[in-house]
């Protein structure tokens, strides 16, 4: 496995980029912004190809890379259901999987710091956000953090994790880079509690000054979507509504290109193909599956995923292949769902 840990010495932020293989695919968890071309720099000398970045949680000290990285990479964005921020491309729930080829990570909620906190489990590792930081939590007095929830993902999840396992937080004051589940239930003062009444306690009476960048932070996070408007301006999407009238039309082929756990979860519109947004290029590609279905038969390619963000970046690489009449909806299989299209199971 490839895995690197990189840190932001202005916000204290630690971000891991992995990858199974040199050559392969790689995701980033936490990354900042400022530190963008550092990352694109190391992904393309390790030969890698970022095909998701990963936010543990809504960040109140920097800027998340998220969008930026969309911007350069066309990777997807993945976040928490639970969190605020306008459009990342896909929503992970409690207990689904992070996956990129050759790597699984499990998914967790462990909200107390904030309500959209999620960790990432690895079979020796687990990346924490800022849940379980080294030697101490994630506060729990702004973004609707709550201290009781914060001991139950900490006492209840985190810490049933074998002892061995190594933890990797998205931050660290002290110059601190690793430590393990046995160690911080030994030796983290935070968690020297005798019951969750005096966790809250010591929580609430810690009396933290705001962080500096959270005013420019919070806001700048929540709207980390990609302008779909551009994509509409153009011409290229269509309204749930109008994709909903389309619904069986002979001369229209449906893609959906979410994955196979976002498809059982959500359903998938009736007649619709799957082909992952992984493999889009190859599938345009000369020979490839899309390209054959527009070239060979003269379909308009509809493009649909979980929020209209996969969708609308596949228009753009459909256009640029030379399918013009590719076309997705706006807003994704959500905006479906709000519009009452069918769905099967
Ligand atoms: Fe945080």
């Amino acid at each position: 496995m490839i895995f690197r840990q990189l840190f932001d010495s202005v916000s204290s932020t630690y971000s891991y980029l992995l990858a199974s293989r040199p050559g392969g695919e790689a995701l980033i968890i936490d990354p900042v912004l400022e530190k963008v071309e550092r990352y694109l720099q190391l992904i393309r000398e390790l030969n890698l190809k970022l095909v998701k970045a990963v936010d543990t949680h809504l960040h109140a000290d920097h800027i998340t890379g998220l969008g930026a990285l969309r911007d350069k990479t066309h990777c997807v964005t993945v976040m928490g259901e639970q969190t605020k921020a306008d459009v990342v491309s896909m929503r992970l729930s409690d207990g689904e999987k992070l996956m990129i080829e050759g790597l699984t990570l499990d998914a967790v909620y462990t909200p107390g710091h904030t309500d959209d906190s999620y960790s990432f489990i690895m079979p020796d590792r687990v990346f924490t956000g800022d849940t379980l930081l080294i030697r101490g939590t994630g506060r729990t007095d702004f973004q609707n953090g709550d201290p009781r929830q914060e001991y139950e993902s900490i006492f209840g999840r985190l810490l049933k994790l074998p002892d061995s396992t190594l933890v990797f937080p998205a931050h660290d004051y002290k110059g601190d880079t690793v430590s393990t589940i046995g160690e911080e239930k030994a030796f983290n003062p935070r968690l020297q509690v005798k019951s969750a009444d005096e966790f809250i306690v010591l929580m609430n009476n810690l009396k933290l000054p705001n962080p500096k960048m959270m005013d420019v932070a919070v806001p700048a996070n929540i709207h980390v979507g990609l302008h779909q408007e551009e994509i509409a301006r153009r011409g290229w999407s269509l309204t749930a509504m109008e994709a909903i009238c389309a619904l069986g039309r002979p001369d229209i082929a449906l893609i959906d290109l979410r994955e196979q756990q976002e498809r059982e979860r959500h359903g998938t519109i009736p007649g619709s193909l799957h082909a992952p947004y992984t493999a889009l290029l190859e599938n345009l590609s000369e020979g490839g599956i899309l390209s054959a279905l527009a070239k060979s038969t003269s379909k308009q390619l509809l493009f649909y995923c979980a929020f209209g963000e996969r969708s609308a970046m596949a228009v753009q690489a459909a256009q640029d292949s030379g399918i013009f009449s590719a076309r997705h909806i706006e807003g994704g299989i959500d905006a479906w769902k709000k519009a009452s299209g069918p769905l099967a199971h």
